[in-house]
């Protein structure tokens, strides 16, 4: 990270344009970039995708004004999950298409004192949300309400969530942890490319509330100009002196439910009221003698992820990174764990999950042992859909070896595209998560069962894996997770192998081109540079049909080193790390 201190406005505005003038980084875009999101108050940050070293504390974001929010409570003396619900915050400010105060999310924990937590605040399907409320009844066919408008949200969790976790593990009080990014929404900051581009790309949300504030004039805001936003600014301000009763009660809510009715949304005063985050026991599974702290349900993310790892460890050693030999095993392990995934997994409130066997190393080498070394196992294919970029995950590590990996939603790029006037923020379109018709895919092309149908106040399923690796010593060792749909458990995982597996630094091991496969549709799909020529012959022989694509999902991890923690932020998009 370069520290600008002392730059004038014009200045940082000339920065902003420059990075646009580089045609800084589209996600999945070869393109490296130098990112400059940050000015405020007479000093700028450049941050690039270079990893960085911090001895102290290490906050990795997909902003890097939310990472310097959380280093600043880092530096006031606040522990790793004080700087994660600072960050949180400011991610809601700052990175409006996927931090949030009206979606979701989980939070992963572990504590220096080897207690582990994790936190899952997604959303719930409101109490008057019906099985089949996505179907057109002439049709039989679905409908995109689900995706966009105001009948795709679930009930908010994050400041459920983010109170619920600061209140039992943090040190310090809400209104502190929020003060950077009340900070953020009333003094503004200066718009930078990403958030442009995002705009620009985005401009179905333009149709809703907010588009005043986020297309001045019908267009979306500059590069360089200022975005001051003073209803959040008050929401957040009441949030940090009433606590969560502040957005799920009292004028908040009932700005919320206000425009819920104008626009035929169903989330009542009663679904907000009734809000609760649940305290999880984290995934414990073990791979080549590291310890990996994964989130269980409603999400998926931990079970798959596990499974995968589990289908993998008796190939040892796995063939080299970039030969056919991995991407065949991967994509196999990958195939049946989301198999499973698909047909058996949803809200443990409502469906028996079989998470024991699931997680059993037993069961995995039964799956282990099906796997042809030489042709893909087929399974049926149909056309997948759109993929929208914009969950987000952040890292938080401190001085005391306390470490926290959080992954939060909107679910696609700001969420329903519903804003709610008067407290100025965006709501999820989360509902899409569920199988809003078993066995017909949703906007990840994900086909999914019975267990994951929409049921009025359940958790829909969820592939947010914010994620921890212990050492052989049960040391901290990385702090990731990712953005992407399905494609956070094969991208974490990734990460992960590729760290454990193949060797590589952290910062190797997150630009390495990645791979996916989700079982249906049945398509490896691969980054660019993934494979050779001669490599991707060989897959096709085996039998895999391949598809290249541009990024798969947007990682942001933490690695302990020796003498401190190294941060690296998502090589295919923006953000930061910042460390102190
Ligand atoms: O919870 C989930 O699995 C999805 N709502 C995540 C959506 C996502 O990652 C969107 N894009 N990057």
């Amino acid at each position: 990270m370069i520290r600008l201190r002392n730059v004038s406005a014009r200045a940082a505005r000339l920065l902003v344009l420059s990075t646009l003038a580089l045609g800084a980084c589209r996600h999945g875009g070869a393109r490296q970039t130098v990112d400059i999101g940050t000015y405020l108050g007479g000093e700028a940050l450049l941050v690039a995708a270079e990893p960085v070293f911090a001895q102290h504390g290490m906050v990795v974001s997909n902003s890097a004004l939310a990472s310097a929010a959380g280093v600043e409570i880092l530096k006031q003396g606040g522990n790793a999950v004080d700087a994660a619900v600072a960050t949180g915050f400011a991610l809601a400010v700052t990175y409006p298409f996927a931090g949030n105060v009206g979606g979701g999310g989980f939070m992963n924990i572990h504590l220096a004192d080897g207690r582990n937590a994790a936190i899952d605040y997604r959303e719930i399907a409101p109490l008057a949300a019906t099985r089949d409320m996505y179907v057109d009844p002439a049709t039989g066919k679905l409908t995109n309400k689900s995706v966009i408008g105001h009948l795709a949200s679930g009930v908010p969790g994050a400041v459920a969530g983010m109170a619920e976790a600061l209140g039992r593990y943090g040190s310090m009080p809400l209104a502190k942890v929020m003060a950077p990014a009340i900070r953020l929404a009333r003094d503004g900051f200066l718009v930078d490319s990403a958030l442009f581009r995002s705009l620009r790309s985005n401009r179905a949300v333009s149709q809703f509330a907010g588009r005043d504030l986020f297309y001045p004039g019908g267009e979306p805001l500059a590069p360089g100009s200022r975005l001051v936003q003073a209803e959040l600014a008050r929401t957040l301000e009441i949030i940090a002196a009433k606590g969560p009763a502040g957005f799920y009660q009292g004028e908040v809510a009932e700005a919320l439910v206000a425009e819920m009715k104008r626009g035929g949304g169903i989330i009542t005063l009663e679904d907000l009221r009734r809000y609760k985050p649940e305290w999880r026991t984290p995934i414990r599974s073990t791979y080549r003698g590291h310890t990996l702290l994964t989130m269980p349900p409603a999400s998926s993310g931990g079970i798959t992820m596990t499974e995968t790892m589990n289908i993998l460890e008796p190939f040892a050693p796995l063939p080299r990174f970039g030969s056919a030999g991995y991407a065949h095993l991967l994509t196999e392990a990958f195939r049946r764990a989301f198999i499973d995934r698909n047909e058996k997994l949803g809200d443990p409130a409502f469906v028996r999950v079989p998470m024991d066997q699931l997680t059993s190393k037993t069961y995995a080498q039964s799956l282990a042992a099906e796997i042809s070394r030489t042709r893909a196992t087929p399974t049926p294919a149909f056309k997948t859909g759109t993929e929208p970029e914009h969950t987000t995950h952040y890292s938080v590590a401190d001085g005391k070896g306390n470490v926290v990996a959080t992954t939060t939603t909107l679910n696609g790029g700001y969420g329903s595209g519903v804003w709610i006037p008067k407290a100025g923020f965006f709501m999820n379109n989360e509902m899409d998560d569920f199988a809003a018709q078993p066995g017909a895919p949703n906007m990840f092309g994900l086909v999914q069962g019975e267990a994951n149908a929409i049921a009025p106040g359940k958790r829909m399923l969820s592939a947010m894996s914010p994620t921890i690796v212990l050492d052989a010593n049960g040391k901290v060792l990385l702090v990731v997770g990712a953005a992407g749909g399905p494609r956070i458990i094969t991208t974490t995982t990734q990460v992960i192998l590729n760290v454990i597996e193949h060797r590589m630094s952290l910062a190797d091991a997150m630009r390495a081109p990645r791979l996916h496969h989700q079982s249906l549709p049945d398509t490896l799909r691969y980054e660019d540079g993934a494979f050779s020529a001669a490599v991707a012959d060989s897959l096709r022989a085996m039998g895999h049909a391949l598809q290249r694509t541009g990024g798969l999902a947007n990682a942001n991890g933490i690695m302990r080193v020796s003498g401190g923690w190294i941060g690296v932020r998502e090589p295919r998009s923006t953000g930061g790390a910042v460390g102190h």
